[in-house]
């Protein structure tokens, strides 16, 4: 496999980039991309208290590039869920990791994830934040959004890129905990997720 226009390789990274059955997006394309979600979100947001929160930790890249590109005095936040457990299938069930919820009372708010797959994180935490925290509005944003049926009926109001239904990792995203700084997202071989 040959990669153009990526940064300087490491037997590690090597390693990593070896994983990978195709890449989708480079770096660069990323950056781009973000650029435009940028200014969408700046242009909606302009003058209104916007709280983002992202969702740990598969946005963690994600959110430190885009909220450099959004020039408002926001407010970051976090938030914590468990629902893959490993494996490349979500369980079904959402868990909150912590106690506290993002105090986003009266803000207009913004929830920043890696990926909408089946909808279930996506709608467990809209509703969580709806019914306890009390925004002025809420509205969501991925980077990727899978092109396929939804378990919950949740669409982001912002979509970096939409993908088709395979396994991602790189940029946040992870297998097993793997593959997080990647800076390209790529489409992880099968072969490593049926051993
Ligand atoms: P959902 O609840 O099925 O929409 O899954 C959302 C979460 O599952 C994301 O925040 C990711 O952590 C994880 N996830 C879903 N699809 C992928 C993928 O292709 N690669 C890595 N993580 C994924
Ligand atoms: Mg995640």
């Amino acid at each position: 496999m040959v990669f153009i226009g990526a940064p300087i390789f490491t037997s590690d990274s090597i390693d990593m980039l070896g994983d990978l059955q195709k890449i989708l997006y480079h770096e660069s394309t990323i950056m781009a991309r973000l650029d435009e979600l940028a200014a969408q979100i700046t242009h909606d947001y302009r003058g209104l208290d916007l709280t983002l929160v992202a969702v740990l930790n598969g946005s963690l890249p994600f959110m430190a590039d885009l909220i450099r590109r959004i020039p408002l005095p926001l407010k970051l936040d976090c938030l914590s869920v468990s629902s893959y457990y490993g494996g490349t299938e979500t369980t079904g069930n959402v868990r909150f990791d912590q106690d506290r919820l993002p105090d986003v009372d009266g803000r207009h708010t913004l929830i920043v994830d890696d990926i909408l797959d089946s909808g279930i994180t996506l709608a467990a935490i809209r509703r969580k934040i709806q019914e306890e925290a009390k925004p002025a509005s809420l509205k969501s944003c991925v980077l990727l959004s899978k092109r396929r049926e939804r378990a919950k009926e949740v669409e982001a109001d912002y979509v970096g890129f939409e993908i088709a239904d395979e396994f991602v990792v790189g940029y946040g995203l992870d297998y097993d905990e793997k593959y997080r700084n990647l800076s390209l997202i790529g489409v992880l071989n099968p072969e490593i997720y049926a051993k």
